[in-house]
């Protein structure tokens, strides 16, 4: 039986570190659903310290997903220890993961501290650590800027104090594939008790090397790889789990090691993402970009139309990418319906099914064929748990080259259930629908970003409008699907909207 490499997820800790990746409660809970069904074995949910939001998608995600590992990160400190703990109070298989700086620039500069001092911070943390589960993972951040000698002398004391996993971050992707080679080389062959634990690698992209360091990582002992749907994550971002996953598949003959990803998922689970956070990947990205087997050159197209082999090293089909996805119109059935969303791996209950059929049908009346991409788009803004305070009612706006932009926009508000409408003028029609809303919900939005793309082919295409909107000092998200890229821009700031109501309301929930 070949080795195992342990494929640990950190999207919803240091991938939501990355600028506009940020996800709220459900969201979070969405993707870790994603990524339990993608067969990850360790989901990193969080930083439980670093806020209560935090603290409740670890909890959260800890009673919903029971077949992995769940991990909550802390620092040294005993309080971040214990808050970790809290966290994972409810988790099948808990893991508390703590981390402390070993380079001496981290030392002199962020903590100040003697490597004495930060050698003892690391002892006293994994033993407390210890005192709560017997899964305790231990980092050496910025690890490959760190002395290798004191780098040994860390990593065998965690481990005396009873680390099962250590992890040797690249946390500046700093390091070449050769160099960090011989970092888990030298770890193997100094640490008298390396063989007690397993080592964890970790790498981010900054000099686009996250995936080779991983692999390379790989070769030399580590059974343990930390990384990130679409790659997403601090800076850079960190190694891509789609790419690592799939190196490891298609070079099998070279990395002879098992994992438990489904690879059939990955194309989902990078959506699912872009879905969530509106950061789309590049079209050339590999493995789950749009060109990642889309064959262009006529001597391509001509090799593998004779023989997919010839320029294609996977099949799309093994990323879950499906090749013809036109098969619903206007005339199908609910049980059509059904029947295709069990072939793409979604098993709705009857009153799901109901509602996506609804919108189905709302849909197919403004266009002639349904993509998968459209019913996966009713899945995913239909299916909200966001409570809608404001709803749309009407919206329209008019502009022009040398006109001023007006709108009007009717607005339901759900819990008085009164509906009113305001006008208001702006900076193209979108600003004016903006400044409408801003008026009816009470609510001053700014507006950080905002963009659009066709989610499905055709003249007749539906429009994505992403927004990230900020209210009293935090950003929130907000999108929304329509042939009308007006109403999409409407409703997807109302989201915005209702988003940052939801979260206030939550807040002074906690707080009471
Ligand atoms: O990059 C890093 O060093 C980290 C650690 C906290 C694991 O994210
Ligand atoms: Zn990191």
């Amino acid at each position: 039986m070949s080795e195992r490499i342990a494929i640990f997820d950190t999207t919803l800790r240091d991938g939501e570190q990355s600028p506009g990746c940020s996800m709220n409660l459900e969201e979070k809970l969405r993707m870790a659903k994603q990524l339990d069904a993608l067969g990850v074995d360790v989901i990193e949910a969080g930083f439980a310290i670093a806020s209560d939001d935090d603290f409740a998608a670890i909890r959260e995600v800890a009673k919903v997903c029971r077949r992995p590992v769940i991990a909550s990160l802390c620092r040294t400190t005993p309080a971040d220890i214990e808050r970790a703990w809290e966290a994972l109070a409810d988790a099948a298989n808990p893991r508390i993961h703590t981390f402390v700086a070993t380079s001496d620039i981290h030392l002199q500069y962020k903590l100040q501290k003697t490597r004495e001092e930060v050698l003892e911070m690391s002892r006293n943390a994994v033993r407390l650590a210890k005192s709560f589960t017997q899964d305790v993972e231990f980092s050496a951040e910025d690890a490959t800027r760190s002395d290798l000698d004191y780098l040994c002398q860390i990593v065998e004391a965690v481990i005396d104090e009873g680390a099962t996993v250590v992890n040797i971050p690249d946390t500046v992707g700093y390091t070449i594939p050769s160099e960090y080679h011989h970092i888990i080389t030298t770890l193997k062959q100094r640490v008298r008790n390396i063989d007690k634990a397993v080592i964890s690698v970790h790498c981010h992209n900054d000099l686009g090397l996250g995936v080779a360091n991983s692999l390379a990582a790989v070769a030399a002992g580590a059974r343990q790889i930390e990384c990130t749907i679409n790659g997403i994550g601090e800076r850079a971002g960190n190694a891509s789990l789609e790419e690592i996953v799939m190196a490891l598949r298609v070079r099998k003959d070279l990395m002879p090691y098992a994992n438990s990803v489904v690879t059939e998922e990955l194309y989902r689970s990078s959506q699912t993402l872009s879905n969530i956070t509106g950061v789309q990947v590049q079209p050339n990205k590999a493995v789950v970009g749009k060109n990642a087997f889309a064959h262009e050159a006529g001597i391509h197209q001509h090799g593998v139309l004779k023989n997919r082999i010839t320029y294609e090293i996977m099949t799309p089909e093994s990323v879950g990418v499906k090749t013809n996805s036109i098969v619903l119109g206007k005339h199908s059935g609910r049980h059509a319906l059904g029947k295709k969303y069990e072939e793409m791996g979604y098993n709705l209950t009857r009153p799901d099914l109901d509602k996506a059929y609804k919108m189905f049908t709302k849909l197919a009346d403004q266009k002639k064929e349904i993509f998968e991409e459209d019913l996966v788009a009713i899945l995913q803004d239909g299916f909200t748990q966001i409570p809608e305070r404001y709803k749309l009612r009407a919206v329209q706006a008019t502009a022009g080259t040398s006109t001023l932009a007006t709108a009007l926009v009717t607005v339901n508000d759900t819990k008085t259930d009164d509906s009113e409408t305001q006008t208001s003028s702006g900076d193209g029609p979108v600003n004016a629908v903006y400044q409408a809303i801003d008026k009816l919900t009470g609510m001053s939005g700014n507006l950080l970003d905002y963009t659009v793309r066709s989610i499905t082919q055709g003249a007749d295409a539906v429009g994505e409008v992403f927004v990230h909107v900020e209210f009293e000092g935090t950003s929130y998200t907000g999108k929304a699907a329509s042939t009308d890229i007006v109403d999409a821009s409407a409703r997807a700031y109302l989201n915005a909207v209702n988003k940052a109501l939801y979260s206030q309301e939550r807040r002074k929930h906690v707080q009471n």
